[in-house]
C-alpha cells in the first residue's frame, strides 16, 4: 500500500514538473513593423497594407491576412517551435478574443519604428500606440484570468520586438527632417534611447524575458539594390554597415538591462548573418517574388501583375522589401536553435 502511494505520489510530482515545463513560456507577446504585423493594419487607415491577393497565397486557406508575405511570418513559427499556436493573432483583429490573445498577440504595425516620426509618414501605429495597447490587453487578461494567473503569464510570456529598418529606410535617408538633425550615429543613439525607454517600460509592466530584434543586412533588400544603379545592382554596403553599428548598439543595450534590471533576461535575436548567408548563395533569385520584385510591396504588388513568380519558395523575398515564408522560417529556427533556445 505505503509502495504504490509512494509511486503515486513521485508520478504526480513528475507530471507537475513536466506541466511546469511545458508552460515555460505560456505565450508570444510581439511589437513592431511588417516583420511582425499578422494584420493589425487591416483595421487602421493607412497605405501600408497587404490584405489582398497574391499575399497569403501560401497561407493557410490562401487567406490574405495582412501578413507582408506569402505565408506566415517568422513569430509564427517560432509561436510553434515553443509548443504554442501556429500563428500569432493580430490585436485588431476583431475575429479574435482574449482567450487566444492569452496566448500570443501581436501589436506590431507594418510601416512604424522607433521613432514617432517614422510611424507619421505612413500613419501607422506608433511604438508608444503599441504599448497602451499592451496595457489594455493586461487589463483584459486580468478580467479574464485573475490578477495571479495573468501575472505569470504575463512574466512568463516571451516578449518579441521586431523593427528599426524603417527608421532608417523610410524615414532618415528619405525624409529630410531627422537628417537635417542628426548624423546617422547620432540617429542611432537617438533610435536606442528610445528602445532603452521601450524595454524598461516592458519590465516596469511586469515583463522579464524579452528579445529585441536586430537589423537584416538592409543594403541587400530587393528594392534598396535596385535603387542602388551606380553600384551595379549589388547591395549598397553603407546601409549594411549601419545595420551592423545599430546591431552593436542594441546588443550593447540588451548587456545593460540584463545587468540593471533584476530578474530580466533579454536576448538580441540578430537576422543580419543568417539572412545574408541566404541572400549570397550563388544561384537564388535577387529579385523579389511579386510582380517585377524590383520594386513593389503593398498595393503595387497585386494579383494583375503578370510578373509574380509561381513558385515562392525559390526566392529569398516574397516582394521589394519582405522575405518569402520560406526564408522566414529558416530566420525563425535559427533563432529558436541559438539564442530562444534559452527560454524554451
Ligand atoms: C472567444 O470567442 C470564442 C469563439 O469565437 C467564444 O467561444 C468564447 O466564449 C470567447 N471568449 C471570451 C472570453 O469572450
Ligand atoms: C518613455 O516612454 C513613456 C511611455 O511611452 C513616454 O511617456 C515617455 O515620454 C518616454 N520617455 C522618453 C524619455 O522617451
Amino acid at each position: 500500500m505505503a509502495s504504490t502511494c509512494m509511486l503515486w505520489l513521485l508520478l504526480t510530482q513528475l507530471l507537475m514538473l513536466f506541466a511546469e515545463s511545458r508552460a515555460k513560456v505560456p505565450a508570444i507577446i510581439v511589437f513592431g513593423d511588417s516583420s511582425v504585423d499578422p494584420g493589425n493594419n487591416n483595421q487602421i487607415p493607412t497605405m501600408a497594407r497587404s490584405n489582398f491577393e497574391p499575399y497569403g497565397r501560401d497561407f493557410s486557406g490562401g487567406l490574405a491576412t495582412g501578413r507582408f508575405s506569402n505565408g506566415r511570418i517568422p513569430t509564427d513559427f517560432i509561436s510553434e517551435a515553443f509548443g504554442l499556436k501556429p500563428t500569432v493573432p493580430a490585436y485588431l483583429d476583431p475575429t479574435y478574443n482574449i482567450s487566444d490573445f492569452a496566448i500570443g498577440v501581436s501589436f506590431a504595425s507594418a510601416g512604424t519604428g522607433y521613432d514617432t516620426a517614422t510611424s507619421d509618414v505612413l500613419s501607422v501605429i506608433p511604438l508608444w500606440k503599441e504599448l497602451e495597447y499592451y496595457k489594455d490587453y493586461q487589463k483584459k487578461l486580468r478580467t479574464y484570468l485573475g490578477d495571479q494567473k495573468a501575472n505569470e503569464i504575463i512574466s512568463e510570456a516571451l516578449h518579441l520586438m521586431s523593427l528599426g529598418t524603417n527608421d532608417f529606410l523610410e524615414n532618415y535617408y528619405t525624409l529630410r527632417g531627422r537628417r537635417s538633425q542628426f548624423s546617422v550615429d547620432q540617429y542611432q543613439d537617438f533610435l536606442i534611447g528610445i528602445a532603452t525607454n521601450f524595454t524598461q517600460n516592458l519590465y516596469a509592466l511586469g515583463a522579464r524575458k524579452i528579445s529585441l530584434g536586430g537589423l537584416p543586412p538592409m543594403g541587400c533588400l530587393p528594392l534598396e539594390r535596385t535603387t542602388n544603379f551606380m553600384g551595379g545592382n549589388e547591395c549598397l554596403e553603407s546601409y549594411n554597415m549601419v545595420a551592423m553599428a545599430f546591431n552593436e548598439k542594441l546588443n550593447n543595450l540588451v548587456i545593460k538591462q540584463n545587468k540593471e534590471l533584476p530578474g530580466i533576461t533579454m536576448v538580441l535575436s540578430n537576422p543580419y548573418n543568417i539572412l545574408l548567408q541566404i541572400i549570397q548563395k550563388p544561384s537564388i533569385y535577387e529579385v523579389g517574388c511579386c510582380a517585377t520584385g524590383m520594386f513593389e510591396m503593398g498595393y503595387a504588388c497585386d494579383q494583375y501583375n503578370p510578373f509574380t513568380c509561381t513558385d515562392a519558395k525559390k526566392y529569398v523575398f516574397w516582394d521589394s522589401f519582405h522575405p518569402t515564408e520560406k526564408t522566414s522560417s529558416i530566420i525563425a529556427g535559427q533563432m529558436v536553435k541559438t539564442v530562444l533556445s534559452k527560454f524554451l
